[in-house]
C-alpha cells in the first residue's frame, strides 16, 4: 500500500511538472547575498517555483559551490553563479525581480539599526547596480535595517533616475508568517486559514501586528493581545538569542522571502488577486514616506495600498500605531539622509 501511494506521488509530480511546463511562464530571478544563511535556503525554495527560468545567484564568496550543488536539482530553472564585483552587472541583465539578503545579521543584544553602519553601503551599492542594469524590476530588500535601507535604495534610484516607487518592496512578509503561526497556536485554529495583516516597519515597536482584523474574525482578551503584539515584535531576537552568537533568522526567513517572490511573480505572470503586506512609498500615514500595509500586487508592482485594514483600530493599535511613528521616521530620515550625503 505504501509503495503504491509513493508511485501515486511520483506519477502526481511528473504529470504536475509536466503540466507546468505547458503553462510554465519563465522569469529570471536574482538574489544578491545568496550564499548567505538566508540566501542559500532562499535560492533552494526559489529553484523549486515553476515560474522561474533563471536563477542567478550573486555573492561576493562561495557561490560556486552553491549554485553547483543547487543545479543538479531536477527542477526547470537554470541556475548560474556571479562571483564578486566584477561579475554583479552580469548578474542583473534582464532580471525581473532582485532579492537582497546581502549584509550582516544580528548577534545578541544588537538591535537592527546596529547594523545599519555595513549594510548600509552594501545596500546602496547593489541598488547602484540594480539601476544600472535591470531598472525595471521589482527590488526586494530584505537587508537590515529594512526601515532604512528600503529609503536609501529609493533615494539611489533617484540619483539614478530610474526610481519606481511601485517596484522598491521592503520585505516584512516574516512578521505575517510568524503572526499567522503564533496566532493560530494561540487560538487553535487552522494554520492555512489565518491571515495577520502586520503593518508599520520592520524592527521592535515599528511591527504592529493588527490582530483586531485577524482573518477568520477571532476575539482577544487584552491580555492575549499585549501578549501576542510584544511576541510578534520580539520574535527576531528570540532567534537571535536561541542562535546565540550564529546569526539571525535564516530558514523561516528564507520561507517569508520565498512566498514574497512567487507572490511579485504570480502577479508578474497576470494573476489579479495578488495581496501581502510590504514596506513601501505610502501616503496611508501623514508624514511617514514609508509604511508597511497590505499591498495589491500587479504586473507594474504595487496596484494599490490597502488603506481600509487602518480604519477602526482598536484603541490597543491606534496607541500603537501614534508610538511606533517617531521612531519610523527617524529610521527612514536616517536611511535618506545617508543616501544623499554619500551622493
Ligand atoms: P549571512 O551573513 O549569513 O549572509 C549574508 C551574505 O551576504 C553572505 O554570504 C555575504 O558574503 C554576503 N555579502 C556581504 N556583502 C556583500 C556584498 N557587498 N554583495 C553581495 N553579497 C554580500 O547573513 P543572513 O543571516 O543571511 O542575513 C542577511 C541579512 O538579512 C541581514 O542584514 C539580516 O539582518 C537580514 N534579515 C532580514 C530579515 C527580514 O525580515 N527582513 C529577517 C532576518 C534577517
Amino acid at each position: 500500500l505504501r509503495l503504491s501511494f509513493v508511485h501515486r506521488a511520483m506519477k502526481q509530480q511528473v504529470w504536475s511538472s509536466q503540466h507546468h511546463l505547458q503553462c510554465q511562464a519563465s522569469f529570471k530571478v536574482a538574489i544578491l547575498g545568496a550564499a548567505g544563511g538566508i540566501g542559500q535556503p532562499l535560492s533552494l525554495l526559489i529553484k523549486m517555483s515553476p515560474l522561474v527560468s533563471t536563477l542567478h545567484l550573486y555573492d561576493i564568496a562561495n557561490v560556486k559551490g552553491v549554485a553547483a550543488d543547487l543545479s543538479h536539482c531536477n527542477t526547470p530553472s537554470q541556475v548560474l553563479d556571479f562571483t564578486g564585483t566584477s561579475e554583479l552587472a552580469n548578474s542583473l541583465k534582464g532580471v525581473d525581480v532582485v532579492v537582497i539578503p546581502a549584509g550582516v545579521p544580528r548577534k545578541p543584544g544588537m538591535t537592527r539599526d546596529d547594523l545599519f553602519n555595513i549594510n548600509a553601503n552594501i545596500v546602496k551599492t547593489l541598488v547602484e547596480a540594480v539601476a544600472d542594469n535591470c531598472p525595471g524590476a521589482f527590488i526586494h530588500i530584505i537587508s537590515n535595517p529594512v526601515n532604512s535601507t528600503v529609503p536609501i535604495a529609493a533615494e539611489v534610484l533617484k540619483q539614478k533616475g530610474v526610481y519606481d516607487p511601485k517596484k522598491l518592496f521592503g520585505v516584512t512578509t516574516l512578521d505575517v508568517v510568524r503572526a499567522n503561526t503564533f496566532v493560530s497556536q494561540k487560538k487553535n485554529l487552522k494554520l492555512i486559514d489565518v491571515d495577520v495583516p502586520v503593518v508599520g516597519g520592520h524592527a521592535g515597536i515599528t511591527i504592529l501586528p493588527l490582530l483586531s482584523k485577524t482573518r477568520p474574525s477571532v476575539t482577544f482578551t487584552d491580555e492575549e493581545v499585549n501578549d501576542l503584539t510584544v511576541r510578534i515584535q520580539n520574535a527576531g531576537t528570540e532567534v537571535v538569542e536561541a542562535k546565540a552568537g550564529a546569526g539571525s533568522a535564516t530558514l523561516s526567513m528564507a520561507y517569508a522571502a520565498a512566498r514574497f517572490v512567487e507572490s511579485s511573480l504570480r502577479a508578474l505572470d497576470g494573476d489579479g488577486d495578488v495581496y501581502e503586506c510590504s514596506f513601501v512609498q505610502s501616503d496611508l500615514i501623514d508624514d511617514i514616506p514609508f509604511f508597511a500595509s497590505r499591498v495589491k500586487l500587479g504586473k507594474k508592482g504595487v496596484e494599490a495600498l490597502i488603506s481600509s485594514e487602518l480604519q477602526g483600530l482598536t484603541e490597543y493599535e491606534q496607541k500603537a500605531l501614534e508610538a511606533l511613528k517617531h521612531e519610523l521616521k527617524a529610521s527612514i530620515e536616517k536611511g535618506v539622509k545617508y543616501a544623499q550625503k554619500q551622493a
